[in-house]
């Protein structure tokens, strides 16, 4: 089979690195990959976001399966229009995909179906906005309503602060069109856990539960990044708050958006807060996490193409998706100031041993012929382990063996997971 997959972060590295295990794929095209992604793939340079140039592509190339991974090209539609050009797809449609692409969207399913989430507000101007937060209880979280590279939300401790953000998503409007309605929501306290499901749009069958380390420094401290690390499985996701996140959330979430007529087919991940009440949504997402994906999909033990197919073609049921009871942690290896302001354009060099266990996203190719960093995060190592604490070192131990100039990286990735008591 030839198959596509459009992106070209870490996390298109890992399902690549995973759909090369079944020996039916004869090639697989990145749209646009990366430098890494490179030894893996054959890198075409149609950016993520070019959708015409993804659907030219597929059909000259008689593309016979293609994953779209990032939300951008999912939200501009990608999903419809490969299957109107006939081209099958991993992902869900663009009506599907806005339970990511619009927090005001993903709110009101909530409240219209009883799935738990913080008590909300919707605001279309500023001005209604500045008024409510006069009196709101503090935190406060404020959420620009569209897709803001994940930097739209957040958590103000003072009035001034909450003024603050607002203005920025509503009159500087820092993220276009997507300030043009801003959330006020309830601040939620709990551990965070991430659980990425495959679904067909009737079935439902969660991967193994993740924690994600959002903060760029140590002690999660620092400003909020796509993610600097994680570990699978997540400890405070025992199996009682599964089962109650299965009756609760997922199973209500995949039977309300076929009820409103936008059937989910793909991977819907579900950002959860295991707060004193129960389990509740922070945020869906309408694919994969990353760096989620680069843990997760290592402990998958059934086939990834098979699996796929199943959720395109409403066969997920029947289809086994197992997972080891193995533990995994990725540290990502950022270039130094991310996600702020850093330099890039230094060669990486990574001992071949070590590069099965390497996802990689912000490289070049480097004019030696080997890569170079050309984004904030670099890479990522992941290590599987019988246990969390052997996977945690193991995944460090790599990491002390990859060079590059710049080179940043938290040292307490797993920590909080290592300590968890939970009964
Ligand atoms: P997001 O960009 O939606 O992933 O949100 C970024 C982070 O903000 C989440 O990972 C949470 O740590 C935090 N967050 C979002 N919503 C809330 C909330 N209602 N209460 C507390 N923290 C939140
Ligand atoms: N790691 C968080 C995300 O993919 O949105």
């Amino acid at each position: 089979m030839k198959l596509m997959v459009v992106g070209g972060g870490g996390r298109e590295h890992a399902i690549i690195k995973k759909l090369k295990e079944n020996p039916e794929v004869e090639v697989i095209y990145a749209l646009p990959g990366n430098g890494g992604i490179a030894a893996d793939a054959v890198c075409v340079p149609v950016a993520a976001t070019d959708i015409d140039g993804i659907v030219d592509f597929a059909v000259s190339e008689k593309i016979d399966y293609a994953v779209v991974a990032p939300d951008d090209p999912l939200c501009l539609g990608a999903v419809d229009r490969l299957n109107e050009a006939g081209i099958e797809c991993f992902g869900p449609t663009a009506k599907a995909a806005e339970i990511e692409g619009s927090k005001v969207f993903a709110k009101g399913l909530m409240k219209k179906y009883g799935i738990p989430t913080a008590s909300y507000e919707v605001f279309g101007s500023a001005g209604e906005a500045l008024a409510f937060l006069e009196t709101a209880p503090l935190p406060a979280v404020i959420k620009a309503d569209g897709l803001a590279l994940g930097k739209g939300v957040t958590i103000a401790g003072t009035r001034e602060e909450a003024f603050a953000a607002v203005r920025t998503v509503m009159e500087d409007r820092v993220f276009g069109k997507s300030g043009d309605r801003i959330v006020i929501e309830e601040y939620l306290e709990g551990p965070e856990v991430s659980v990425l499901a495959f679904t067909d749009g009737e079935c439902i069958k969660p991967m193994v539960s993740s924690m994600d380390h959002k903060r760029a420094f140590d002690g999660d401290r620092g400003p909020n990044t796509g993610g600097m690390g994680t570990v699978a499985p997540n400890p405070f996701y025992t199996e009682e708050i599964a089962q109650r996140c299965m009756r609760e959330i997922f199973l209500p979430t995949v039977a309300a958006m076929k009820a409103e007529g936008r059937t989910f087919r793909g991977c819907l991940y579900f950002g959860l807060m295991i707060t004193s009440d129960g389990p509740k949504v922070i945020e869906y997402n309408c694919r994969f996490g990353d760096p989620e994906t680069q843990v997760v999909l290592p402990l998958l033990e059934s086939d990834l193409l098979t699996v796929m197919l199943a959720t395109s073609r409403g066969t997920l049921a029947e289809t086994e998706v197992r997972f080891s009871d193995r533990s995994a942690c990725c540290v990502i290896m950022a270039s130094e100031g991310y996600p702020v302001k850093y330099k890039k354009g230094f060669p990486v060099t990574i001992p071949d041993d070590l590069l099965p266990k390497v996802y990689i996203a912000g490289t070049a190719p480097a004019p030696d012929g080997g890569i170079m960093t050309s984004g904030g995060r670099v890479l990522g190592v992941t290590a599987v382990g019988d246990s969390l604490a052997e996977a945690v070192r193991n995944a460090y131990e790599g990491v002390g063996r990859i060079s590059f100039e710049n080179a940043y990286y938290r040292h307490d990735i797993g920590r909080r997971a290592l300590a968890a008591k939970v009964d």
